[in-house]
């Protein structure tokens, strides 16, 4: 037999953290015991535990600094996270932090079990993820999905990170972001990439077939059920289900997704027996669920259900500076099936400095599939030329007004007060940002590329002198 796993837990309540352990000790683990977050991080320093399990809410040192300190001086070791109801949020964030999973409070012993092996599993596999992530060191692509912003490496990283862990995640963004392509990058980097990725639009198909379509149904169900079909969800399981444009689901079909999500069971239209699934949702929407909440259209239970790890996706317009590499991977992609005999082009395309800056100046409300449409056209309008030419662009982008910053801060005749104008551009592009980001301070003070601390005090400061 394999070497036994030496794990380290840590729980302040001692009647739980005793019948834990013993469980584990049974199981073949060699179980050492930390009452405080100082006692377990003690331990750490001095000896080379395999698996660390925390409780969040310590007295002290919280859990998900001890497992941050412990995977930053032990790459290997896996730090699963215990939390109490209702903290899910602080549980993402320790993912953020390097633990490998989470499990909520209260939990059957077999649950944490089945976490503990995923997580294992997902260590024999880290030969295969190291490859991905000296890939990854060049941190401008993860997936074929790219991006060099700010927001978009973060993007990278929490990918990399959820991945790993069977949680529902709901991707949200406007139309052309790049909702789909995260949900299979998703998948394809889980330890379910071997199974299958069912994607559904909820939209596509008419509301009257889609329940049939999702769960299946029996011979007989209704006219034209000629046999037994299974549905969508039986197709994935033990794979990703994506439930595209969730938010056009009707009333009814909701309820039985709620049903589906809790239970991990439903029946076939017609049939009575339960099937059971196991599978990781994605969803995704473009349009803004907390409203349609608000406004009774969306079930609020489904929508927590479903918003356990939440990835939005800006739009493409809030991060210019991703375009120029865009630019390039589009053109890439295609130039080589360019010419009339799809032989490569023999010299890479470029864009006239002059496209580049209309590129940059447009508002892009179809976001980056509009971006890859429209340089799709322009590569067929180059013909032969090396070089992508104004001309080559749809109109409605050619007459994309270009900010000019000369413009703007012309000196008035007059002159100006300096600390004045300073200021009203300070005011301004900070409210913009908060406007921006629904009034989120860390995100808008990312946009900024300030520290979210000086963004506060410099509201504070505004407040004051106001
Ligand atoms: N960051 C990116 N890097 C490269 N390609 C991207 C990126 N984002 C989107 N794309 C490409 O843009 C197109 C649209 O992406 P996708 O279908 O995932 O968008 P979506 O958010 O699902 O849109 P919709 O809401 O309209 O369904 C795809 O061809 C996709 O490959
Ligand atoms: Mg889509």
């Amino acid at each position: 037999m394999a070497e036994p796993f030496h794990l380290l837990i840590v729980e302040d309540e001692a009647p739980l953290r005793e019948v834990i352990a013993e469980q584990l000790a049974d199981r073949g683990f060699l179980v050492e015991q930390a009452g405080t977050g100082e006692q377990a991080l003690e331990r750490l320093s001095a000896f080379a535990f395999d698996i660390l399990i925390a409780d969040l809410h310590l007295p002290g040192v919280d859990g998900s600094t001890v497992v941050e300190s412990a995977v930053a001086l032990y790459p290997d070791l896996i730090g699963i996270i215990i939390t109490g109801y209702g903290t899910v949020k602080t549980a993402v964030e320790a993912i953020k932090r390097g633990a490998a999973d989470f499990i909520t409070k209260p939990f059957q012993f077999e649950s944490l079990m089945h976490v503990l092996n995923t997580a294992l599993e997902q260590r024999r596999l880290k030969s295969e993820n190291a490859y991905l992530r000296s890939q990854l060191e060049e941190r401008y692509r993860f997936e074929g999905i790219i991006g060099r912003s700010r927001i978009m490496r973060d993007l990278f990283h929490l990918l990399e990170t959820v991945a790993a862990t069977s949680s529902t995640i709901l991707i949200t963004g406007e139309t052309g972001t790049g909702k789909e392509l995260v949900a299979r990058a998703i998948h394809h980097n889980s330890l379910r990439r071997s199974q299958r990725f069912v994607a559904i639009n909820c939209s596509a198909i008419p509301e009257t077939l889609l329940e049939a379509e999702m769960f299946g149904h029996v011979r007989g169900a209704f006219t034209g059920a000629i046999a037994n079909r299974p549905g969508r969800l039986e197709q994935a399981n033990r794979g990703t289900l994506f439930l595209d444009e969730v938010g056009t689901m009707s009333t009814a079909l909701q309820m039985k997704l709620l049903r589906v999500l809790q239970e991990r069971e439903f029946e076939r239209v017609g049939d009575t027996h339960m099937v059971r699934v196991d599978m990781r949702v994605i969803a995704a929407t473009n349009s803004d669920l907390t409203k349609m909440v608000a406004d009774g259209r969306f079930r609020e239970d489904l929508f927590y259900r479903l918003n356990v790890i939440p990835i939005h996706l800006p739009a493409l317009r809030e991060r210019k500076e991703d375009i120029p590499l865009l630019v390039q991977h589009f053109l890439q992609k295609y130039a080589l099936g360019g010419g009339p005999s799809g032989a490569p082009a023999s010299k890479p395309l470029t864009v006239s400095q002059q496209a580049m800056r209309k590129l940059m100046a447009y508002g892009w409300p179809g976001n980056v599939r509009q971006l890859e449409n429209a340089l799709e056209r322009a590569v067929a309008l180059s013909g032969g030329r090396s070089q992508i030419e104004l001309s080559d662009l749809p109109p409605e982008i050619q007459k994309a007004d270009e900010p000019s910053v000369a413009q703007d801060l012309a000196l008035p005749t007059g002159g100006i007060d300096f600390s004045e104008f300073i200021r009203k551009i300070e005011r301004d592009l900070i409210s913009q940002s908060l406007a921006r980001t629904g009034g989120n301070k860390v995100q808008a003070a990312r946009l900024l590329n300030l520290k979210r601390t000086t963004l506060v005090e410099k509201l504070k400061r505004f407040k004051e002198e106001s």
